[in-house]
């Protein structure tokens, strides 16, 4: 498996947040800490599991596109934080969210985008600063002068990027600067400033911050033809120019049984030059109705298009555009035609997931993968740990976690176990526990109500003992044992 023996293309942001959680919970013995926030919650999460583990594992950026609106929802928080470790805004960045009028910025929805990352310690791809759609009327027509149209293209790139200078690693500075024969499209840009204006933008992009990573963006450039040529030849004459040019983003926007055969061939040569190349919105419709061989046949083309990046160290990065098929762009595009993401409607896997982890080096299913991994066959579909945290005379702290290895989520859980003889629980956080006689039932509190497929949840307690803390022998999730470990 190519992915399996990558080069490590860049190292993600160390894991902080998680540790938060951990130590807020040891320092409880004497007294039970305050509740996480929501945000170390999700990071808890968002670190154990799904394909988010193994991409961060090989160092791969595994990313989806996130709509902020969507964040009031917690299985799609939940998902999000879990399954990625790679966030795009899908449209709260784009030029007309950001500067509807001339000087009147607004980044609400972006700014709530960037906490979310942040809070599960994800990477953010900034998309995107110079595109002809989803432009507002006062730019497309506004017939600005050369200078003008200069002045105010840098002003959105200054404002924009520079409020986020040093958060967003990776930016689409031009979005789609192709027809599909490789030539320049008609835009305002490209009429106003002539095809300098990629040029100008990178370069007003590297001096507001250097350390971003710069990228030009367009669809239909994934496998060799006169488009992607055309990317090759920008790319290779900016380079010459000594452009701050850094990456090259192909979006991937497929249809099933339609992926190009020379991926990783293209992808090659980008990387070739010198360049980063990310996957940067990628999904594979299908007609409707879904059936199952068009779901093995997706999760074929997702296996080819993983594999292609994982093949060439330079690429550093896949990121499907939209968390679940529920928040997908294709239905409203192309009529009869959807299902184009691993994870369908309900939040469960897809073929197609299991496809994009197999590739990782991941599980390749619900009953695949190591010991470890969710849903080993024979075992059961949650794993339970148990650990003492800090103990003292007839007193002791416990971190309880639960794992769900369903591949559903699991909303409204309940945990179940006898605790042991003589045992006494006087205090739980992250949880609410009840304790009757010696049956214990744990069940959420407010930020943890749903445990995402492969997720997991910790809560803490405070026990009296006789001078001992012992494990329950058994702990069941809806009403299912589970396995301890
Ligand atoms: O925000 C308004 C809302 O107020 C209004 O009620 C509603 C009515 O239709 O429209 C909402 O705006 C929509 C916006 O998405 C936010 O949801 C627009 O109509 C809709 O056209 C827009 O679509 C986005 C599209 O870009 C615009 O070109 C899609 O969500 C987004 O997925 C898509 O993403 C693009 C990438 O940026 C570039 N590559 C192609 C990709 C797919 O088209």
């Amino acid at each position: 498996m190519p992915g399996r023996t990558r080069t490590r293309a860049r190292a993600l942001a160390a894991v902080a947040l998680g540790c938060a959680l951990a130590a807020g919970t040891a320092t409880a013995a004497h007294a039970a800490p305050a509740a996480p926030t929501e945000t170390a919650a999700e990071t808890e999460r968002a670190q154990q599991s799904g394909l988010r583990e193994p991409a961060d594992e090989l160092g791969l950026r595994m990313g989806t596109a996130v709509s902020a609106h969507l964040l009031d929802q917690q299985v799609y928080r939940d998902t999000a934080a879990t399954e990625f470790n790679f966030i795009t805004h899908e449209n709260s960045l784009k030029w007309e969210s950001v500067q509807p009028q001339r000087g009147q910025y607004s980044f609400a929805d972006a700014d709530r985008i960037m906490e979310f990352a942040q809070a599960n310690d994800q990477e953010v791809h900034g998309h995107t600063l110079v595109w002809h759609s989803q432009l507002p009327s006062w730019v497309e027509d506004g017939n600005f002068s050369e200078a003008e149209l200069t002045e105010v293209t840098t002003d959105h790139i200054e404002t924009t990027m520079g409020r986020y200078a040093g958060e967003i690693a990776t930016w689409d500075v031009v979005n789609e600067p192709f027809n599909e024969d490789g030539t320049f499209r008609d835009s305002v840009f490209q009429r106003t400033l002539g095809e300098d204006y990629i040029a100008q933008a990178l370069t007003t992009a590297d001096s507001v911050d250097p350390d971003a990573r710069l990228f030009v963006n367009d669809y239909n450039i994934e496998g060799i033809n006169a488009k992607s040529d055309g990317m090759y030849a920008l790319a290779e004459s900016l380079l010459d120019q000594g452009v701050p040019l850094d990456g090259v983003g192909i979006q991937g926007h497929l249809v099933v049984g339609q992926v190009p055969g020379d991926v990783r061939q293209n992808i090659e040569r980008f990387t070739d030059l010198g360049l980063e190349v990310v996957i940067t919105e990628l999904d594979i419709r299908m007609d409707l109705p879904v059936t199952e061989a068009k779901l093995e046949r997706q999760a074929a083309d997702y296996a080819l298009v993983m594999d292609a990046c994982l093949s060439v160290p330079g690429c550093s990065g896949v990121s499907v555009w939209g968390v679940t098929d529920a928040h997908s762009w294709v239905p409203d595009v192309f009529e009869g035609q959807g299902a184009a993401l691993p994870i369908d409607e309900a939040y469960a896997p897809k073929p197609a997931y299991w496809a994009i982890s197999g590739a990782l080096g991941g599980a390749t299913g619900p009953g695949t993968g190591d010991p470890d991994e969710p849903g080993e066959p024979g075992e059961q579909d949650c794993l339970v740990t148990y650990a003492v945290t800090s103990h003292w005379g007839q007193g002791a702290v416990v971190d309880v976690t639960v794992r769900n290895d369903t591949g559903e989520p699991v909303p409204d859980w309940s945990l179940t176990w006898t605790q042991p003889a003589g045992e006494r629980i006087t205090g739980a956080w992250n949880a609410q526990v009840v304790q009757s006689g010696s049956e214990a039932t744990a069940t959420p509190v407010a930020w943890n109500g749903t445990i995402a497929p492969g997720g997991s949840v910790t809560f803490g307690m405070q026990i009296e003992h006789g001078g001992e803390a012992a494990s329950p022998a058994a702990f069941a999730l809806e009403g299912q044992t589970c396995r301890t470990g």
